[in-house]
């Protein structure tokens, strides 16, 4: 069984060490592959060149390197019936959870404004608030939404979730579809997209959303850049209506060296590293899924290609 890696070459490498240790039977090449292209049974990728993987005409499935399959799903030469699987591993989810929480307690907490007082050297205090003052809204009740929200239990916001379809998770208030956005939105003292990239999601975090958040409200985007537009929300912070935004994802990576998010003092940022796949426990979920199709049962985590996620 060979298995084509296409990820950075450093990444690469310790993915192939970490698929190696874990099944031996698993011969791995790294991209670009310079031999036979049938003889490639299964590819492990993140953003492969367009049409890339048409060229491997005995590919039983392409594994995502990440949990978002935006890279994949908009290539329009995806070589049809292979399935896509995108990642689900602890080490990912983990990572996010991280993150949010990190980013929550930073507008919980006024760092942005502690940040800003630091610069002029003021001395000041402003009074704290209770964190069931609050509601944490999280868009996307997938696998890093509701563990995102899940962690956030024990600091006691109130927690609030929306999703396409309808569900129910102890603790959340949940939301769904169109007619559910707005009330959920009315409620969210601080907003977490983890939505994926698809057609419906683009321009989600925009002038009409944040005119629904309450005033002072707080916008977290660890989604896709593409959700965001980017000029709404420097309104919405330079009007005052928005207090502040943690942003890890844009519309354009690496962001531009003259885009304004570098020096607003409203606006917490990283260079798209909210979470990322941990090699050595992700390999476990695909080796398996990988022995699960051999074995000739269904493959676990399989992305709708036509609703996008
Ligand atoms: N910044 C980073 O470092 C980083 C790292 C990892 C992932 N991500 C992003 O996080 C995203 C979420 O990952 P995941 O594993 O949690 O995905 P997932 O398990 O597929 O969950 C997606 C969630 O979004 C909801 N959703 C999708 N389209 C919707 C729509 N039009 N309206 C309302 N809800 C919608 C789904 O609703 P249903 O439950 O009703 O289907 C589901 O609850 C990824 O796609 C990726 O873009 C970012």
């Amino acid at each position: 069984v060979t298995l084509l890696i296409k990820t950075d070459i450093e990444r690469g490498n310790a993915w192939a060490d970490a698929l190696t240790a874990n099944y031996p039977e698993l011969k791995t090449v790294n991209w670009p592959y310079k031999g036979d292209p049938a003889k490639i049974d299964y590819a492990l990728v993140w953003q492969p060149p367009r049409g890339e993987l048409k060229r491997y005409p005995n590919l039983k499935a392409i594994f995502s390197v990440g949990a978002g399959v935006d890279h994949l799903a908009s290539d329009p030469d995806l070589p049809e019936g292979v399935p896509v699987v995108r990642m689900v591993e602890p080490g990912l989810t983990a990572g996010m959870s991280e993150y949010v929480v990190l980013a929550v307690l930073n507008h919980h907490r006024f760092i942005l404004d502690y940040a800003a007082q630091r610069r002029e050297k003021v001395w000041a205090e402003i009074p704290q608030l209770p964190a069931e003052a609050r509601q944490v809204g999280v868009l996307g009740l997938g696998v890093l939404g509701r563990d995102a929200l899940e962690t956030l239990k024990p600091f006691g916001f109130r927690l609030a979730g929306w999703s396409r379809s309808p569900k129910s998770i102890t603790g959340v208030t949940c939301f769904h579809g169109s007619g559910g956005l707005g009330e959920f939105l009315a409620g969210s003292d601080i907003l977490v997209c983890l939505l994926p990239l698809t057609a419906e999601t683009t321009g989600i975090l925009d002038k009409e959303t944040f005119a629904k958040l309450p005033a002072g409200a707080a916008v977290i985007n660890v989604g896709r850049g593409g959700q965001l537009v980017e000029e709404d929300l420097l309104a919405a912070l330079d009007s005052g209506h928005l207090s502040g935004a943690t942003l890890d994802v844009f519309q354009k990576e690496p962001l531009p060296k003259k885009h304004p998010f570098w020096t607003h003092p409203r606006v917490f940022m990283t260079p798209h590293i909210a979470s990322m796949t941990v090699p050595e426990s992700a390999v476990r979920a695909v080796v398996a899924n990988i022995q699960r199709l051999e074995a000739g049962e269904a493959l676990q985590h399989v992305v709708d290609l036509k609703r996008g996620y």
